[in-house]
């Protein structure tokens, strides 16, 4: 695991968008895995951007997002798929038919769940994985207790979780209380994993993801045993970690022919 502390919040949000950038660059046919929350606006501002000025082409791009809540229909402005046209898709030049999130509105969910798993197979599996952290620790909804080779499934969502992303509904008691997810095992088979955590109320838990062991109470620390990940850190969401100089000097001393994820 790579972990990259950055000066201010804005240039780990630049440097995320930045390495997004640089796999479509060299591999127009990507498969990405995309996540939301507000950790992940101004990347996908970034890459925006990125297409505008720079001419970065994701015509050939496909994108496959990691959760959905269930009952929320496409044009409910907290559903997942709403933020993600909203925020990315309706500003870019990808095609609505290569974009996927599971289906929260499913008549058969478990169905549902098993076509997601298929279809990222059938192509060819995820290139790069953006990854944010909840508080509880979860990845996408894993929320803990999460089975560790969990595949995409319907997951209840912990009381830190409606804490955390009630506010963002005009009436919080209409969040759903259940979400769809890609499991913790179909997370960990993304040839390369980048996690973004910036803001002091993700010290605490950078601080167990990253430097304490591996358990289910907190999913996102499985990716201790992925051979790709790179976490960009800012100093807030960096300020409990006990090794941090080493991270840097680690960084700092990067063989100048290594890339960032090499
Ligand atoms: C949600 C999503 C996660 C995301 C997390 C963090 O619960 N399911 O994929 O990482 O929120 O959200 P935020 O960036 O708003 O802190």
């Amino acid at each position: 695991m790579e972990v990259v502390i950055q000066t201010s919040k804005k240039r780990a949000e630049e440097l995320a968008a930045a390495i997004i950038a640089q796999q479509i660059s060299e591999k127009p046919a990507s498969t990405l895995g995309l996540a939301t929350g507000r950790t992940m606006e101004p990347v996908y501002a970034e890459l925006a951007r990125h297409h505008k000025d720079d001419g970065l082409d994701f015509t050939k791009v496909c994108s496959f997002n990691l959760d959905e809540y269930i009952g929320l229909p496409p044009d409910h402005k907290e559903s997942y798929r709403y933020y993600m046209n909203e925020m990315l898709f309706d500003h870019i030049n990808i095609k609505a038919g290569n974009t996927h999130l599971p289906d929260g509105m499913a008549d058969n969910i478990e169905e549902e769940c098993h076509n997601y798993e298929r279809k990222i197979h059938a192509n060819g599996g995820i290139d790069i994985q953006l990854l944010g952290i909840g508080r509880s620790g979860h990845v996408g909804f894993n929320e803990p207790m999460s089975s560790l080779s969990s595949r995409t499934r319907i997951k209840t969502l912990t009381k830190s979780t409606f804490e955390q992303n009630g506010p963002l509904f005009d009436d919080p008691s209409e969040m759903p209380m259940h979400a769809l997810t890609m499991g913790v095992a179909t997370i960990m088979e993304a040839r390369y994993c980048l996690m973004l955590i910036t803001g002091s109320e993700k010290a605490e838990i950078t601080a167990k993801f990253i430097e304490g062991p591996i358990t289910s109470m907190v999913t996102a620390s499985i990716l201790q045993m992925h051979p790709k990940v790179t976490v960009i850190l800012d100093e807030d969401a960096a300020a409990n970690l006990t090794m941090k100089e080493y991270y840097s000097w680690v960084y700092d001393n990067k063989p100048g022919w290594q890339n960032l994820h090499d």
